[in-house]
């Protein structure tokens, strides 16, 4: 059984009808990301921000996880899997996949503005008024620019530890989540699956440059084939 580790991007929720941030003009739903994204643009505008990831959690309940996520959570019957995703839905969840580690945050919860740690499950529209057990404004749980990844070092230590990498659907624009590909061990083998891959081929990287639903079952059939 081989360790595998899985690192995911936005582009693997594409073909579940969720938009990617970096291929629409770079606009995020019609939205600058850092309008959106950033504890910046939540002090300046909070209903707007608040609003926004209401119809990103709204929109998550009418998309379901298409080939890939299913292809990744089988992988778990051959190997040990681990995916490190940069995606805030839970489609790897619903799939199947069972250890999941979310570096960007959770749509489908909400944290005290306060007490970061005083976090809670959130699955309905979150607004102004809507507090913790302390009485302070909630907000959603999502790790916006400029704020620290609290799981990146858990991540690097997965990423050294795995025999096989998978990426799959993210442009390694944004740091410290790109730079995880450095932790890899000089003998296992990367698989990139992207319709416009970023990284170019070598003896480690096998591209795959092609969309993650036919990607990924390919990837998947190959190692599922290793002991
Ligand atoms: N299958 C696979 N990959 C795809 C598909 C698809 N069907 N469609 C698009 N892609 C690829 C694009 O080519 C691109 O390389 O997915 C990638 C999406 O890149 P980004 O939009 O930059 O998303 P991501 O890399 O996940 O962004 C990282 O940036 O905005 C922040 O916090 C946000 O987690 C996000 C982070």
């Amino acid at each position: 059984m081989m360790k595998i580790a899985v690192l995911s991007g936005a582009g693997v929720s594409a073909e579940s009808g969720i938009k990617t941030f970096r291929d629409g003009n770079g606009l995020w739903e019609n939205h600058d990301i850092m309008e959106v994204a950033s504890p910046e643009g939540f002090k300046r505008n909070p209903a707007l921000v608040l609003d926004f990831y209401n119809q990103r959690r709204r929109q998550l309940q009418t998309v379901t996880p298409n080939s890939a996520y299913i292809a990744l959570a089988e992988l778990e019957k051959y190997h040990d899997v681990t995916i490190i995703t940069q995606n805030v839905d839970d489609l790897h969840e619903r799939a199947g996949s069972t250890d999941v580690i979310h570096l960007h945050g959770e749509l489908l919860k909400a944290r005290s503005t306060v007490d970061e740690t005083l976090i809670l499950e959130w699955k309905d529209d979150l607004n102004i008024g809507d507090c913790c057990e302390n009485n302070h404004q909630l907000r959603p749980h999502i790790v916006w620019f400029g704020e620290m990844v609290p799981m990146i070092e858990v991540a690097a230590e997965i990423i050294e530890d795995a025999d096989a990498i998978i990426i799959v659907g993210t442009s390694m624009q944004v740091y410290p989540a790109a730079g995880l590909i450095q932790y890899a061990k000089p003998d296992a083998q990367v698989y990139f699956i992207d319709p416009n891959p970023s990284i170019n081929p070598n003896k480690k990287i096998t591209v795959y440059a092609e969309k993650a639903s036919t990607g990924v079952p390919k990837v998947v059939e190959i190692l599922a084939g290793m002991s």
